[in-house]
């Protein structure tokens, strides 16, 4: 098929997504999320940044929502570079998301494209890792608040905008401490389970209809700030990178008929396990 030269040529703006793509079992088509519009939160930096800038390599409109303006302009102006896409901007704090700013994006949302077909939860709060006899209370707050209240919110919110989409794709970021915990991992591991809980009920209660599709995908360690913060002495260059995930996330997104290869299928509401998908996927 030639759809792999054709989405390698496409690639070459982008040489560390590029790279990976020799080993894809995938074959992605160049406009495969072509007239698509996905909002991914934390879009500023690792796995949310190469996220968004896959998802305007092949094609979609992306909403770039995050908490630092510098790092969301970085993103936007590599997309207004380098793809055909029309990017669009939202800082915002999680840690502040309330109804009505919702309500607004929403609107905003409507106006300029007329539905959602991705919403990407990747925005998270890492918090201390004390035991809970120690573990701040207002930090707890702030950790529940940007990785399970402000996802809830968004849910919401825009459910109708993702409900007008014939496919629309909701993921859910977790972690390995969000299904099973681990000592020192506080609201962090607290969170992620009832985000899994989240990411189950949301596809429960949209199976029927059929038309949005909901995961929970734990990239598993890769090679982030976060990553960082969470393993300080850790040799980063062990760690996979965001863009070896973006196999999955791109699979994730993509309508069946956009794409060929060793295709495998996803179940809404599946718990994906981004390394194992990675290991399995490269044999
Ligand atoms: N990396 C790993 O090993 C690993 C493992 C398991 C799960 N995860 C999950 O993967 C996701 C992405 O993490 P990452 O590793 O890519 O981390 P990262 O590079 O630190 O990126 C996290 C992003 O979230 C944004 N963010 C944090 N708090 C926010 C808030 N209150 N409002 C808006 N945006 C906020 C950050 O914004 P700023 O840049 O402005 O700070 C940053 O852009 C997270 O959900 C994380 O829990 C990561």
């Amino acid at each position: 098929m030639t759809q792999t030269n054709e989405a390698a040529k496409q690639l070459d703006h982008y040489p560390e997504l590029a790279a990976k793509q020799s080993s894809w079992q995938h074959h992605f088509q160049c406009d495969a999320l072509n007239g698509k519009t996905i909002l991914v939160t934390g879009a500023g930096d690792g796995i949310g940044s190469a996220s968004a800038k896959t998802y305007a390599s092949f094609g979609a409109n992306v909403i770039l929502l995050g908490r630092t303006r510098s790092k969301l302009e970085a993103v936007f102006d590599w997309i207004e570079t380098h793809t055909e896409t029309s990017p669009v901007i939202v800082p915002c704090d999680l840690e502040n998301l309330d109804g009505t700013t919702v309500e607004h994006l929403a609107d905003s949302i409507m106006e300029n494209f007329g539905q959602l077909d991705g919403l990407v939860h990747n925005a998270s709060r890492l918090g201390p890792k004390v035991p809970i006899a120690h573990y701040p209370a207002d930090e707890w707050q702030k950790v529940m608040q940007t990785n399970v209240n402000a996802v809830f919110m968004l849910n919401k919110g825009l459910f109708e905008l993702l409900d007008k989409s014939e496919n629309a794709c909701v993921i859910h970021t977790s972690s390995s401490v969000g299904r099973e915990a681990r000592a020192y991992w506080g609201a962090y591991a607290a969170s992620k389970f009832a985000l899994e809980g989240l990411s189950q009920l949301f596809a429960d209660e949209t199976e029927t209809a059929g038309n949005i599709h909901v995961y929970s995908v734990n990239p598993g360690g890769t090679r982030t700030a976060m990553r960082r913060e969470a393993y300080p002495l850790e040799d980063p260059a062990i760690l996979p990178t965001p863009e070896d995930h973006m196999e999955l996330y791109l699979a994730l997104m993509c309508s069946k008929d956009q794409v060929s290869g060793n295709v495998v299928n996803f179940t809404t509401g599946q718990q994906i396990d981004a390394r194992n998908w990675l290991q399995n996927s490269s044999q």
